[in-house]
């Protein structure tokens, strides 16, 4: 997630939960092969074989419009140790879309296939190429010719977040529209959104028909929510999430993006107000700080409580 799942937090979820797989923040490709070091920037993880110090593969995604670009930059981040490369046709952003990329890209399913065709043919055989979509630009009218290109491209997963660009991030996901076109497509299907519990988890496997779930803001809300799901864990605990803020604001602070401190924390805490009433009053806390060791020291106090 594009400023949020940076390698911080990733390495920070990754260490308390057993996911299969982290996929990275996207790199934008416009008409260039990006030099090495905007991957590593983006993730550093490539540095470690392609893994979090936890021993979960990444995955570099990408988000661009032009297919010659996209594969040279694909075949990049295999050669620097991406395990697979994913394509995003599910960005909102007007920025990204007035350019033709992300979720622009769903009004014309011929467009994907382009991409992801020539994306296959420059990757290795052994390389997972995965996309990442949404049900439609408007509406799901396109829906199944989208996967169809997406699989006779012969990527080989397909995350579907169930909404349309239309509907932004609002409740609820349509996962019964993944369980529609199972039967119709051989490729390996993931259900997104609105996860944010066990009973969220289980009602969408049952009405996406997978059992392959990717976790968006709900992994952010409720830190442990991957175990749970996949281990029938019971929720962290608010003291256990405590100390994990202490851990990330330090790991924040050595970080190259300390700069940003206080804006990233309350971030998390934007998200973690969602399952825990308690982050809401240390967020009114720091909401107006800037100076770091100031949030800092309230982090300390309100979470020794
Ligand atoms: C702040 C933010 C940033 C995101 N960045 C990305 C991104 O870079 N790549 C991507 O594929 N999806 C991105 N997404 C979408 C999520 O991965 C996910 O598909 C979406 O939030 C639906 O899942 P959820 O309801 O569980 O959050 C982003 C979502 C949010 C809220």
């Amino acid at each position: 997630m594009e400023g949020v799942a940076d390698e911080l937090m990733r390495q920070m979820l990754t260490s308390i939960n057993r996911y299969d797989l982290c996929i990275t923040e996207f790199v934008r490709i416009v008409d260039s092969l990006l030099p090495e070091r905007v991957f590593y920037k983006n993730s550093p993880e490539l540095l470690n074989g392609g893994y979090t110090k936890s021993k979960t593969p990444i995955r570099v995604q990408l988000l661009g419009q032009e297919p010659n670009w996209m594969a040279e930059n694909a075949n990049r981040a295999i050669e620097l140790g991406s395990h697979g490369v994913d394509l995003n046709f599910g960005c909102p952003a007007k920025t990204v879309n007035k350019n033709r990329g992300g979720a622009v890209l769903l009004k014309s399913p011929e467009d994907i296939y382009k991409i992801v065709s020539k994306v296959r043919e420059a990757l290795p055989e052994y390389s997972i190429l995965s996309a990442k979509i949404r049900l439609g630009f408007d509406d799901s009218s396109l829906f199944e010719e989208i996967v169809s290109a997406v699989s006779s491209a012969k990527a080989d997963q397909l995350t579907i977040h169930a909404r349309t660009k239309l509907d932004g991030y609002k409740p609820p996901a349509y996962w019964h529209h993944i369980g529609r076109i199972r039967d119709k497509t051989n490729i390996e299907l993931i259900a997104n959104g609105e996860i944010w519990s066990f009973g969220d988890a289980t009602q969408c496997i049952k009405e996406a028909q997978t059992n392959n779930l990717m976790l968006g803001r709900g992994a952010l809300a409720l830190p442990n929510l991957a175990d749970v799901i996949k281990f029938g864990h019971q929720p962290m605990p608010w003291s256990t999430v405590c100390n994990l803020l202490r851990e990330y604001a330090e790991l924040e602070l050595i970080g190259d993006k300390s700069y940003y401190f206080s804006s990233r924390l309350k971030q998390w805490l934007r998200y973690l107000k969602i399952q825990y009433p308690q982050a809401e009053l240390l967020f009114s806390q720091i909401k107006l700080l800037k100076n770091k060791n100031e949030i800092l020291s309230i982090v300390n106090l309100l979470t020794d409580k």
